[in-house]
């Protein structure tokens, strides 16, 4: 077929008829774009979402596309709505090329082992500490108190001084910056105040950083992102390094989501509960790897096509905004044998795949935008599983543990509440 900008393409990307499917999206969530591949029998359609023509795309070779920063940009491709409450303004997640390259290099500083193993080694510390706690109360929601946990903990990684009455509610801020991230209405508005309210709070610090008003030691993580100097030679903005230290506690709270996924996986396969208990490490990370794989967290992302390119015989217009499914690529029938069945041994012998395989992003840490924190969840989830599993004993009432797989992100109902905590001698 002929097109007029002048490319030879023989493919038609399969169509989705109609106005638009936003509303369709809002409410298949994360099945969306799976259900329309099943249909189309193709691991790439185009739609109309959000006003504008979208190419949605899943599996190891969208993946390998998406991740060609030749061809795709990310800067205009997020709402600027869910960039200003969630992202903060003028993040790494918005940036391309050479200026991203830069700022990702100043996460990545931050993900040295001997980094990671601190953020372990205080994230253990803190689960004996908050389990001494648990067992004093009559019941323990435990989405809550990971969230309180995790924020103790990332704040002391990271340098930040937090008082033991401000956990609660910068916990709080943190966890609505992605509660509310796609949210509509006065939902929405309380992550923008979050995001006020912390922006305010690591700003401010920063600027003592930088007067020497506070006494900090030159190797913590916010005294090196203080004085970091942009390509330019100028040191960034207090807002802007706010933002990147932001984006180091948000989603290190955020992984408390997963922790409950980890309890919901250890409750409903009592038997892999078993064999956790006396396992190695190697299990332990196994374990991990499907609880990331098989339940709903990070739905998709978006890229804007940079100039016409033809993939496959497609045709790529610049600008189109294109989806690339996570979820869906991780449940891709192609690439997963019973992608519905939940099997830690599928990662026995796992290879690895930067593509295939994508809960936090797919391609190069460096280079693209894959998530920074990704070795850093792991870690922080192997910690919390062996501590769930091997240090304390509870009891889980009946509750109702079901997940949405439309709200996003998707949070079981009842935050998994555990009772009768004991620590194991
Ligand atoms: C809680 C579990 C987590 C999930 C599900 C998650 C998921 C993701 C996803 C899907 C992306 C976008 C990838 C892309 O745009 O291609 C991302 C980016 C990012 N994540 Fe995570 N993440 C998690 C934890 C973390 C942690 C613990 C940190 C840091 C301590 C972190 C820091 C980042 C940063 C800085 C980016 C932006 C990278 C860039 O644009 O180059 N994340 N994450």
């Amino acid at each position: 077929m002929y097109k007029g900008s002048g490319f030879l393409t023989k493919n038609t990307i399969p169509k989705e008829d109609g106005m638009d499917h936003t509303l369709n999206l809002m409410r298949e969530g994360y099945m969306y774009i799976s259900n329309r591949c099943h249909s189309f029998q193709s691991n790439i359609f185009e739609t109309r979402l959000f006003g504008k023509q979208a190419v949605c795309m899943r599996g190891n070779e969208a993946a390998e596309l998406f991740y060609d920063s030749e061809k795709f940009k990310r800067n205009g491709a997020t709402p600027k709505r869910v960039v200003r409450s969630f992202f903060g303004n003028e993040s790494v997640q918005t940036l391309d090329e050479n200026t991203h390259r830069h700022r990702k290099e100043m996460l990545m500083s931050v993900m040295t082992s001997d980094c990671l193993q601190q953020l372990v080694d205080i994230t253990k510390h803190h689960w004996k500490e908050m389990s001494k706690e648990w067992e004093q109360m009559d019941k323990v929601i435990l989405y809550e108190e990971v969230q309180k946990l995790l924020c103790t903990a990332a704040c002391e990684w990271v340098g930040v001084p937090l008082q033991e009455d401000e956990v609660s509610k910068r916990a709080k801020d943190l966890a609505s910056l992605f509660e509310s991230a796609v949210a509509v209405g006065p939902a929405y508005w309380v992550g923008r105040n979050s995001r006020n309210s912390l922006d305010k709070w690591i700003s401010e610090l920063i600027d003592e950083v930088r007067n020497g008003e506070v006494n900090m030691h030159d190797n913590t993580i916010l005294y090196r992102f203080a004085w970091h100097y942009d390509m330019n030679g100028d040191l960034f903005n207090s807002k802007t390094a706010a933002v990147e230290i932001i984006n180091l506690l948000r989603p290190i709270v955020a992984i408390s989501i997963f922790i409950n996924f980890l309890m919901i996986a250890i409750h409903h396969y009592p038997e892999k509960k078993e064999k956790l208990k006396s396992s190695d490490d190697q299990y332990l990370e196994m374990f991990v790897q499907e609880v990331r794989r098989f339940y709903p967290f990070f739905p998709f992302i978006a890229a804007l096509v940079k100039k016409d390119f033809i993939w496959q015989d497609y045709q790529f217009k610049e600008d189109t905004l294109t989806i690339l499914d996570l979820y869906g690529t991780n449940h891709d029938p192609n690439l997963w044998k019973n992608p519905d069945l939940f099997d830690p041994e599928r990662f026995r012998d796992w290879k690895g795949s930067p593509f295939g395989f994508i809960p936090q992003g797919g391609g190069d840490y460096w280079m693209g935008h894959r998530c920074a924190g990704e070795w850093a969840t792991i870690e922080v989830m192997k910690a919390s599983l062996n501590f769930l599993v091997n240090k304390i004993d509870y009891e889980v009432p009946s509750q109702d543990l079901s997940f949405s797989m439309v709200s996003m992100p998707s949070i079981p109902q009842s935050k998994v509440v555990i009772k009768h905590v004991k620590r194991r001698k």
